[in-house]
């Protein structure tokens, strides 16, 4: 059952709240006093605090309240504690709430209010555990995929990251071909990289073809290789990629932009594993693990006519895709950190930058990014203003939340600030903030 501790010095207020909160089915208990109350604190599970802000009679400065607040804070970071005040006291609690308080209601309060303030906090600090759990099992996923294979300096926290690796992992051993979809600089030769590490042939070469790079006319020969002379411009008889791979991983990037000649070469070798140089009869055959990577929509090239399907099947046996850095902001401030390395920290300014930018060249450009940002901050801890994002003042939540929006928020949350807050995506303390600074009171 849930609980919620009344710590108010008057014994109408106690008793009216108790009520209140019974009636809800929450278990209502109450303390006198600060001591008493942190007392209960200590023996009973409790899920969220409402307190005063004054105890003995003769003040009403609200320092006790501070007092309380902060003694609850440094032993349970994590319970809400809604504050109790007289109106002429708000100073105080709006105070304490950019400190970390939850909410503040004013005495006399309005029971519907506090009700829907008391649960919604309740609901948030449920979600908040569950997202606690959450991220102690990505842990323990973490841990587990490290532990028994090689994931280099990969820098990952999302989970949609997590998926992906686990999964590349996975299929690592077997020889079955992979494709790894997603947009630029998302880490697409990373995870290649990571495959080759776990396959049977980790100790092959890792050869890379770049397919975007080469003229139709020498496909063949960058594939396969070439005897001398064998055309126009070939010096010394030369191996092919596939000759090079041999034993090992042939990495073939931007197989998406493979010229359809080499798509038929391509799609001959992978079906019979032999080949022949350039200018050759001789069959080759070699041992390759096959590893692709696009950023284009490959089905979308099919049905346009630009890219082989039965070449397509072959490739794509498991399709590993990595998403855009901005759909997995859980990596993007831990890749900052490690691209800026330990000599200076992130400040909080830009890592609220970090998190707002959208990432079109995704990991690639964070990189770029940290790698300026460091060479150009003078201090030990890097800004906001040194990252240079262009589009930083404009993507700030400010700017996108307008006041209207936040009215509105609060006029449908009944004006309990943290439901307004969640639907709004801000913390509470932001929002408060926000609503300080545009002149946006709540509704009564
Ligand atoms: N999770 C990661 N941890 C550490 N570094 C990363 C990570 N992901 C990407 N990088 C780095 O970001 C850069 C871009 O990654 P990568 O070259 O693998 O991307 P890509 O998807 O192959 O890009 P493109 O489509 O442009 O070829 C590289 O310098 C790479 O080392
Ligand atoms: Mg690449």
């Amino acid at each position: 059952m849930r609980t919620v501790l009344i710590i108010d010095d008057n014994a109408g207020v106690r008793e009216a709240l108790a009520l209140a909160l019974s009636l809800r089915d929450i278990r209502p208990l109450a303390a006198r006093d600060p001591a008493e109350g942190l007392a209960l604190l200590e023996r009973e599970p409790v899920d969220l605090v409402i307190q005063d802000m004054n105890f003995s009679a003769d003040t009403t400065s609200g320092e006790e309240g501070v007092a309380l607040f902060r003694a609850i804070r440094a032993r349970h970071v994590d319970v809400p504690v809604v504050l109790l005040t007289a109106w002429t006291r708000l100073e105080n609690a709006v105070e304490l709430v950019k400190a970390g308080a939850a909410d503040y209601l004013a005495k006399p309060w309005d029971d519907a209010r506090l009700l829907a303030t008391v649960e919604n906090l309740l609901e948030l600090a449920e979600t908040g555990a569950e997202l606690r759990r959450a991220r102690k099992e990505r842990r323990a996923r973490k841990a587990a995929l490290a532990a028994r294979y090689a994931l280099g300096d990969l820098v990952f926290e999302a989970d949609a990251t997590l998926r992906s690796l686990e999964l590349a992992c996975q299929v690592a051993r077997s020889d079955v071909p992979v494709l790894v979809t997603g947009p630029n600089g998302s880490g697409k030769e990373r995870i290649a990289e990571i495959i080759q590490a776990n396959s049977s042939v980790k100790d092959g070469p890792f050869v890379t073809l770049n397919c975007g790079a080469i003229p139709a006319d020498l496909v063949e020969a960058e594939l396969f290789g070439a005897e001398a002379g064998a055309y126009t411009g070939a010096g010394k008889a030369r191996a092919g990629k596939f000759e090079a791979a041999d034993g090992g991983t042939l990495f073939l990037d931007e197989i998406g932009n493979l010229p359809p000649a080499g798509q038929v070469k391509l799609l001959r070798v992978l079906e019979t594993g032999r080949f022949q140089r350039l200018g050759s009869n001789e069959e080759r055959q070699v041992r390759v693990r096959i590893v692709s990577a696009t950023n284009a929509d490959l089905s979308a090239m099919i049905r346009a006519g630009t890219f082989r399907q039965d070449l397509y099947y072959r490739l794509n046996v498991i399709e590993l895709e990595l998403p855009p850095l901005a759909r997995r902001p859980d990596d993007i401030v831990p890749l900052a950190e490690h691209f800026v390395g330990a000599q200076k920290k992130l400040d909080a300014s830009a890592v609220r930058a970090l998190q707002w930018h959208a990432w079109p060249g995704n990991v690639r450009e964070l990189k770029n990014v940290m790698q300026r940002a460091s060479l150009l901050s003078r201090g030990p801890s890097i800004t906001a203003a040194d990252l240079g994002l262009p589009s930083a003042q404009a993507s700030e939540p400010e700017a996108t939340v307008d006041k209207q929006a936040i009215e509105q928020a609060l006029a449908r949350s009944n004006g309990v600030v943290a439901q307004a807050a969640a639907e709004l995506g801000l913390s509470r303390q932001a929002l408060y903030r926000r609503m300080e600074r545009l002149g946006i009171s709540r509704p009564s």
